[in-house]
């Protein structure tokens, strides 16, 4: 096999496909869940866009971004989420399209910083239902 093909297979490989995003998003989950030793009530925050409504959610749902690369040392990913997006949407334009919109928004509008103690995630999610409510009926469960 010449070098060419190999870059081109691994390429393809590592576009993340929407079955592969929902066993990295389960597993990141069910890491999170354990690892913060958090109870099944709070755990609901991982599997749904619902607003974390206490620490115990909020860590949960910072520590999830986190694992899917969403936020670094406490600041938003575009690259990460580009991926997630091209993995949800596929070719689909117009979602890939508002996805960005709204992500470019949050960009600006969520405060960032590594000291921000487990409400960047909380404040990602409270901005994309803000101009993307939609998100609300998305339902992944990885939880149950
Ligand atoms: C995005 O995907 C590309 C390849 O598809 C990969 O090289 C890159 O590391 C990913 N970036 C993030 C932040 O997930």
């Amino acid at each position: 096999m010449n070098t060419f093909l190999v870059l081109v297979i691994f390429a393809q490989a590592m576009t993340l496909s929407l079955a592969g995003f929902k066993e990295l998003y389960s597993q990141y989950a069910a890491d999170c869940k354990t690892q913060l030793n958090a109870n099944e009530e709070d755990s609901v925050a991982l599997g749904s866009f619902e607003i974390p409504k206490n620490e115990a959610q909020s860590c949960l749902v910072d520590c999830l971004y986190n694992k899917l690369g969403l936020i670094v040392d406490g600041k938003l990913s575009e690259q990460a989420h580009k991926n997630i997006s091209v993995a949800i949407a596929g070719n689909d334009k117009e979602k890939l399209a508002k996805m960005d919109d709204v992500f470019q928004k949050c960009m600006k509008e969520v405060p960032q910083g590594a000291d921000q103690k487990c409400t960047v995630g909380k404040a990602l999610r409270a901005c994309v239902v803000k101009y993307a409510p939609e998100v609300q009926k998305m339902k992944y469960k990885p939880t149950s």
